[in-house]
C-alpha cells in the first residue's frame, strides 16, 4: 500500500483527483494539505474538506497551508474553477474543518516519522508547501518517496504564458527549490494532462454512476467542459490533476523518461518555463522523470472505480 500526502489547490481538477484518492483503498492516506492557488488558500482548505466530506473520509486530516507564494504576488485561475473552486457546486460549511497547525509542519512530521522512502507525495497546485517544508527540514528532500507534481509544459507549450503552466508559473521559484532538492519528482506537465480529457462520454459514464462521491466529480467536469468551450475551445476538457494520483494507483498507465528539469526565474517573459532535457551529462544529471504518455481510458477507469 502507498502513503501518500496530497497537496493540493482544490480546484475542479484537484476535486476530481481527491475525490480518487478518497475512494482508493490501495492509498494509505495521511494527510491532505492545500495551498493558495487556483483559489485563495481559505477556499482551497474549506474545499478540500467539503470534498472529504462527500465523499465520507472524515479519517484523512486537512490542513492548511501557504497562502502566498515564496517571492511572487498570488495569481488565481477563478476563471477555470469558478470563484469558490468548485467550479458550479454551491460550497457550504464542512462539518469537520482543518487540523489545527499547518500544511508544512503536518508534512514534515509524517514523513519524518516513518522510515525513508515510504510516504510519497502527490503536488497539485503551487509547490510553495513542499518548499517551506524543505527548508525547515533539509532532510525531508532524502526521506520522501516519489513526488508526482501536476506541473509544467515542454512540446505542447504553456497556458499561462507560451512557455509556461500555471503550477510552476504561480510559484517558480518554490519549484525551483523543490527540483534543484534530491527529491525523486516525477512531472506530469501539460504533454502528458492533455491526452487525460473528460471526453462526452467519459463524463456521462461518471454521472451514471449516481453516488455522491461520482455527482461530484461529474459536475466538476461539466463546468470544465462548459468553460474550456467557452475560453480555450477545446470539446473535451484535461483533467490535470488526476494524473499524479492515477500514476500512484496505475504506474502502468503512464510512459516516463529521465530527464534533468530547471526552472526559469530570472525572465519575465519566460517565467516559470520548464527546460526538460534529456541528454544526459548536457544540463546534468538525469535524476527527475518526465511524462509523456498515459493511458487516458485506464485513468478514468481508475476514477470510475473510485467513485461508484
Ligand atoms: C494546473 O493549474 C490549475 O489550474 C489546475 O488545478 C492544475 O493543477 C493546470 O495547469
Ligand atoms: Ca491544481
Amino acid at each position: 500500500m502507498t502513503s501518500l500526502i496530497i497537496d493540493c489547490d482544490p480546484g475542479v481538477d484537484d476535486a476530481v483527483a481527491l475525490l480518487t484518492a478518497f475512494g482508493s483503498p490501495a492509498l494509505d492516506l495521511l494527510a491532505v494539505t492545500t495551498v493558495g492557488g487556483n483559489v485563495p488558500v481559505d477556499r482551497t482548505a474549506r474545499n478540500a474538506c467539503i470534498l472529504r466530506q462527500i465523499a465520507a473520509r472524515e479519517d484523512v486530516p486537512v490542513y492548511r497551508g501557504a497562502e502566498r507564494p515564496l517571492v511572487r504576488e498570488p495569481a488565481g485561475a477563478g476563471e477555470f474553477h469558478g470563484a469558490e473552486g468548485l467550479g458550479d457546486m454551491a460550497p457550504f460549511d464542512p462539518a469537520k474543518g482543518c487540523e489545527p497547525g499547518g500544511a508544512v509542519e503536518a508534512i514534515v512530521e509524517r514523513v519524518m516519522a516513518r522510515p525513508a522512502g515510504t510516504v510519497s507525495m502527490a503536488v497539485l497546485g503551487p509547490l510553495t508547501n513542499l518548499a517551506l517544508a524543505l527548508r525547515a527540514e533539509p532532510r525531508l528532500a532524502e526521506q520522501l518517496g516519489p513526488v508526482a507534481v501536476m506541473g509544467g509544459a515542454r512540446a505542447e507549450g504553456g497556458n499561462i504564458t507560451a512557455s509556461a503552466e500555471f503550477n510552476i508559473w504561480a510559484d517558480p521559484e518554490a519549484a525551483a527549490e523543490v527540483l534543484d532538492s534530491a527529491c525523486d519528482v516525477v512531472l506530469f506537465g501539460l504533454d502528458v494532462t492533455h491526452q487525460v480529457r473528460a471526453t462526452e462520454a467519459r463524463i456521462a459514464g461518471v454521472e451514471a454512476l449516481d453516488t455522491p462521491s461520482a455527482r461530484a466529480a461529474a459536475s466538476m467536469m461539466r463546468f470544465s467542459q462548459r468553460i474550456e468551450r467557452e475560453i480555450v475551445g477545446w470539446d473535451a476538457p484535461p483533467v490535470h490533476d488526476l494524473c499524479p494520483v492515477a500514476w500512484m494507483l496505475r504506474p502502468d498507465l503512464f510512459t516516463l523518461r529521465p530527464c534533468h528539469i530547471a526552472v526559469e526565474t530570472g525572465s519575465d517573459l519566460t517565467r516559470g518555463h520548464t527546460a526538460v532535457e534529456f541528454r544526459d551529462g548536457v544540463a546534468g544529471p538525469l535524476r527527475h522523470r518526465w511524462a509523456t504518455a498515459a493511458d487516458a481510458d485506464g485513468v478514468f477507469d481508475l476514477l470510475k472505480g473510485a467513485t461508484r
